[in-house]
């Protein structure tokens, strides 16, 4: 009889610990989450979820009622009350770029001390090629003699915003292995996912796991910057980047996702990623110039941005300016490496009066700038503004109606950094549209 009943521990319950453990629970597995912030873990086992992610809280209440997910800051229960040891620490940069791999390290000597048992430990975080080897080592160094365990590279590939799909209905899996006792029970707690699809499992050496997760996350970036700097190419040439990049997009070679122009990439993953792949290469002692460029276009993709805000608004002192969107993308509250702060702390500095909007992320970003003002409403937050800036494509701001926004904005100006609106229309509305990618 197959087994879909496995204890794992869940080392680290930020974004990606809680989200697959709760997805993990929801197969039929025992998980217990684990984490330092004794506070967060409180707040988790009394119900009330730490982030916004769409369906999480209502899996979460689900699976806790089952019994299934439990929550708690003792690293030792944990340990000892699973077979499958999952380490979700974050891995945030180093000044060096490099990805800072402490809370790894000393989660691996915390594992190696209660080793008593065979256990396969997993690294789920992101982190760069060799790491599980220094694991492996670490825990050997640490464990008194007990050597019977595993470690094993199993990436995540999930975006913010759809996690759970991405963790329930996953493009591939991949599995980075050694011996085949590890892989065996890899498959094993893979198959409530598996059965019954055609999700292509991936085994591989646990070194190309580690790669393919840079490797993925590298090309993603890089086919945003290429959109962006297809956006530039038509800005200065007169031509339309939507038309361009949608007609490049249908060779199926190369696919019409993630190539979306706008105000480039942000978030926790990608540039922190790109930055430790960058330093990884420089330690193989390969040439890393193609990820600087992609680094480059993405900054000018703001600055370029920006620019056209200050032409086109003169002056900037004393001016009201909406901008709606906050998060660094759609569906999250997560506002780190978000291009809406970069654009908010430039117009503030210039000495502009800014309200904000938005659906998600407001509470986070008033820790971070309490000097603007936050409106619950996109059209309160506009109404006698002398410019409107969008900057995250949440649907809600697809659906605004042009009339209302022009009746309601001081001077209608609309600076769309994500291509939410047609220009064609906008203009037909009497607003003054600037865009990105087209003259
Ligand atoms: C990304 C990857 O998509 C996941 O596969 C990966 O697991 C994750 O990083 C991670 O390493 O943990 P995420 O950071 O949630 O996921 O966000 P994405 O949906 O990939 O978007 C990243 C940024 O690119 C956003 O700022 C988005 O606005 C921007 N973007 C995306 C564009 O500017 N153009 C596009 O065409 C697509």
């Amino acid at each position: 009889m197959q087994n879909f009943n496995m204890n794992l521990a869940i080392i680290g319950t930020g974004y990606v610990g809680l989200t697959t453990g709760a997805c993990f629970a929801h197969m039929g597995h025992r998980v217990i989450c684990q984490d330092i912030d004794e506070g967060k873990i409180s707040k988790l086992q009394a119900g009330e979820t730490t982030m916004y992610e769409p369906g999480l809280s209502d899996l979460i209440q689900k699976v806790m009622g089952s019994g299934k997910l439990i929550f708690t800051p003792s690293l030792q229960k944990a340990i000892d009350e699973s077979e499958i040891i999952f380490i979700c620490v974050n891995t945030p940069p180093r000044a060096d770029g490099h990805a800072d791999l402490k809370y790894v390290d000393q989660v691996a000597r915390e594992i190696a001390k209660n080793l008593k048992e065979y256990k396969i430990i997993v690294d789920k975080s992101t982190v760069p090629i060799k790491t599980a080897e220094k694991v492996k080592d670490t825990i050997k160094k640490y464990s008194n003699g007990f050597n019977d365990f595993d470690v094993v590279s199993n990436p995540e590939f999930l975006r913010e915003g759809h996690a759970v799909e991405d963790i329930l209905h996953p493009d591939r899996i991949v599995i980075g292995a050694e011996s085949d006792r590890a892989k065996q029970k890899m498959l094993e707690l893979y198959r409530p996912f598996t059965k019954n699809t055609d999700i292509p499992v991936t085994i591989t050496s646990v070194k190309s796991a580690e790669l393919i997760k840079h490797g993925a996350n590298t090309f993603l970036a890089s086919k945003i910057s290429f959109a962006n700097l297809i956006a530039e190419a038509c800005e200065n040439a007169g031509a339309d980047a939507k038309e361009v990049l949608e007609a490049i997009g249908l060779d199926k070679r190369i696919g019409k996702h993630f190539l979306n122009h706008g105000i480039g990439f942000g978030g926790s993953c990608f540039p922190k990623d790109i930055k430790a792949f960058k330093k990884t290469l420089e330690i193989l002692g390969i040439d890393h110039s193609f990820i600087d460029a992609v680094e480059n276009i993405n900054s000018r993709a703001v600055e370029r941005f920006i620019k056209k805000i200050e032409k086109e608004m003169w002056v900037l002192d004393g001016k009201h300016i909406a901008v709606l969107g906050l998060s660094f993308k759609p569906n999250t509250d997560d506002i780190r490496n978000s291009p809406s702060l970069k654009i908010i702390e430039r117009l503030k500095n210039d000495g502009a009066k800014i309200h904000a909007h938005d659906p998600k992320a407001m509470e986070k970003v008033k820790s971070v700038f309490g000097d603007i003002e936050y409106f619950n409403d996109p059209y309160e937050c506009l109404k006698n503004c002398e410019a409107l800036i969008v900057c995250t494509e949440w649907d809600e701001y697809k659906k605004m109606d042009l009339k209302k926004i022009k009746e309601l904005m001081l001077t209608p100006i609309l600076f769309d950094g994500r291509c939410v609106f047609s220009a064609h229309d906008a203009r037909k509305h009497g607003i003054t549209y600037v865009g990105v990618g087209n003259s």
